[in-house]
């Protein structure tokens, strides 16, 4: 913990305002240092603002319901080689063949996750472009998005989404923060329940490994030393560079520098949490094992906050949490985590018999009998990855200190959240873990009846404009995957138990029927135990949710915006080999 921790800057947006934001690539410091001394830049791909290209990019500040316009400007450069390797055998932009690795137009599209946005501004995968727009994939629309944030409070992020390779251009640093604020939150700030915007950090989590020249490394190339679990033998026959099953790095980088630590005044914070990381679920405590508060979810405040010492955070997930350094004058405080180094493992069970309910991780799951996999997982090493950042806390608090009677768990943050009624129909989604031809792994999702589809297969989940429905998803995989469905903020019903056994078929690949290979459905052979209420923290609107295995996760969602959109796993090597499925809003009229 040697380097401060860098602050995005904030653009406050009113009604009708347009932003430009150019995508750049550029050079940046994470805290590398050669032997003497020096610092070693590394090469990412970053947004502009005032003059400077960080990644993240700035922190957009928005109003609800205030509509903002944003162009997305492609300036990654067209003759330089794209800085990490592509796997040309998925489904990626049919950009011309002539640039293998994309050494010429590199193509992007920005997503506003979380956003309840219109599809044309949503930033579908196959809504990329290149520089002036040269290049655009099928669902291209228009240059200048429009947000309208047509919704409450909450703390969004904005990353790339390109088919087939938004696991490279998030990585390669294409995300920041987009928060949304209104009335409610305006009343809780002044009234001095949470603390103002001077007192409120983005904390924007990833992990990435290095090469020996400091630049960003991405396995994708067998042989590779970075991950024990592939089989030789089989990697031969890999297409090089290969998308691989997961990514875990070595170093922790918050706001892109790694490890860093922060100057605070002995006083009460806001913490946005955001886990940007492609595969890695942090366990996060304070390591004096204080106590803190979540006050909000992906989608918006709590109806009052939960007091927490361990928080888990899922890839793409937000946690809007509060920690009361007061007490802590003088003290060096680091958080820690203590999650696995593999996707994570875990299950809801109750703890007690109030009916709260807590998560249990690093544990072995899913349904045995499918994958035979019952260990433990690896877990975050207490020197490296096991350590995120570090807080010091002066001995003095200059500004005004919030006043401990204002906040507690007790204190209304909104007015009650609206249970999402009435719902139409009960979809039954499930997720599947096999083998592709050479032996890689393809996490597909299907319906109960479909069985395992391809992104590009057939639109299943078509949806009466207006509905409310539930969705279960029945994971039938030994892990956790968070799956995110753009366009709504939606509730966690609970999650049961169930068993089954999958059933092999032989299917064909989506766009090369000559390739096959055995593809699943479940046989659903029943649920057990009674269904699990989502954890305290978790009782609030949300965009995307650890679907556990063993387990069937059932949300609630109210699609009221017509349109074409994704839902997908944010585990991003998975989204990017086809984990992800279309599904279809139809208008009324
Ligand atoms: Cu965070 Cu479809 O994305
Ligand atoms: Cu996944």
């Amino acid at each position: 913990f040697v380097n401060a921790l860098p602050m995005p800057s904030r653009i406050y947006l009113d009604m009708g305002a347009a932003l430009t934001m150019p995508i750049k690539e550029t050079v940046q410091w994470t805290g590398l240092r050669a032997p003497d001394g020096g610092e070693i830049l590394t090469n990412f791909y970053g947004f502009e603002h005032q003059g400077a290209v960080t990644s993240p990019g700035p922190t957009i500040i928005a109003r609800s319901n205030e509509t903002v316009h944003v162009e997305w400007q492609n300036q990654l450069p067209n003759d330089a080689p794209y800085i990490l390797p592509i796997d040309l055998t998925l489904h990626i932009p049919d950009l011309d063949e002539s640039t293998p690795q994309f050494t010429g137009e590199k193509p992007v599209v920005i997503h506003l996750h979380g956003g309840h946005t219109e599809p044309e501004s949503d930033g579908n995968p196959d809504a990329w472009y290149t520089q002036e727009y040269r290049s655009a994939g099928h669902d291209w629309d228009k240059p200048v998005y429009s947000y309208d944030n047509s919704q409450e409070a909450a703390g969004l992020w904005y990353h790339d989404h390109v088919v087939g390779m938004t696991r490279l251009n998030v990585y390669a640093g294409l995300f920041g923060m987009y928060l949304i604020r209104d009335r409610n939150e305006d009343r809780l700030i002044d009234g001095a329940i949470i603390p103002d915007d001077g007192h409120m950090l983005e904390i924007a989590i990833h992990d990435a490994l290095f090469d020996e020249a400091g630049n960003l490394y991405y396995p994708g190339r067998h042989g590779e030393p970075i991950n024990p679990i592939i089989r030789k033998e089989i990697a031969n026959n890999w297409p090089d560079p290969t998308v691989l099953d997961e990514f875990f790095g070595t170093h922790i980088l918050v706001n892109g520098m790694a490890w860093p630590k922060v100057d605070l005044e002995p006083n009460r914070y806001r913490l946005r949490l955001l886990n940007g990381s492609s595969s890695r679920s942090y366990v996060l405590e304070f390591d004096n094992g204080m106590d803190f508060f979540q006050i909000g979810t992906d989608g918006g405040f709590l109806n009052q906050p939960v007091r927490l010492t361990q928080l888990v955070v899922a890839p793409a997930e937000r946690m809007d949490i509060v920690v009361d350094f007061t007490d802590h004058a003088g003290e060096q405080v680091v958080l820690k985590n203590l999650g696995p180094e593999s996707p994570f493992r875990g299950f809801v069970e109750p703890a007690d018999p109030a009916g709260s309910t807590r998560l249990v991780y690093n544990r072995g799951g899913g349904l045995a009998l499918i994958d035979g996999s019952d260990g433990l997982a690896p877990i975050a090493d207490p020197e490296s990855t096991g350590l995120v950042m570090r807080f010091d806390i002066g001995e003095e608090a200059t500004g005004p200190t919030l006043q401990a009677e204002n906040f507690g768990p007790s204190v209304p943050l909104r007015e009650p959240l609206e249970v999402l009624a009435n719902p139409r129909t009960v979809r039954q989604l499930v997720l599947f873990n096999l083998r592709d031809d050479i032996g890689r792994t393809l996490v597909l999702m299907g319906t109960m009846e479909s069985g395992s589809l391809f992104y590009m297969d057939e639109i299943t989940e078509v949806i009466p404009q207006g509905s409310t429905e539930i969705w279960e998803i029945y994971n039938t995989t030994a892990a956790g995957h968070p799956i995110h469905i753009h366009q709504v903020q939606f509730e966690v019903v609970n999650r049961q138990e169930f068993d089954g056994d999958l059933a092999f078929r032989t299917q064909q690949f989506m766009n090369d029927p000559e390739r096959t290979f055995q593809g699943a459905t479940l046989d659903f052979h029943g649920l057990n135990g009674d269904p699990i209420p989502p954890q305290p923290n978790e009782q609030g609107r949300k965009d995307t949710v650890l679907a556990l295995p063993g387990q069937v996760t059932r949300l609630v969602a109210h699609f009221d915006r017509p349109g074409d959109y994704v839902w997908h796993c944010h585990i991003v090597t998975h989204e990017d080999y086809d984990m992800m499925r279309r599904f279809q809003v139809t208008p009324n009229s």
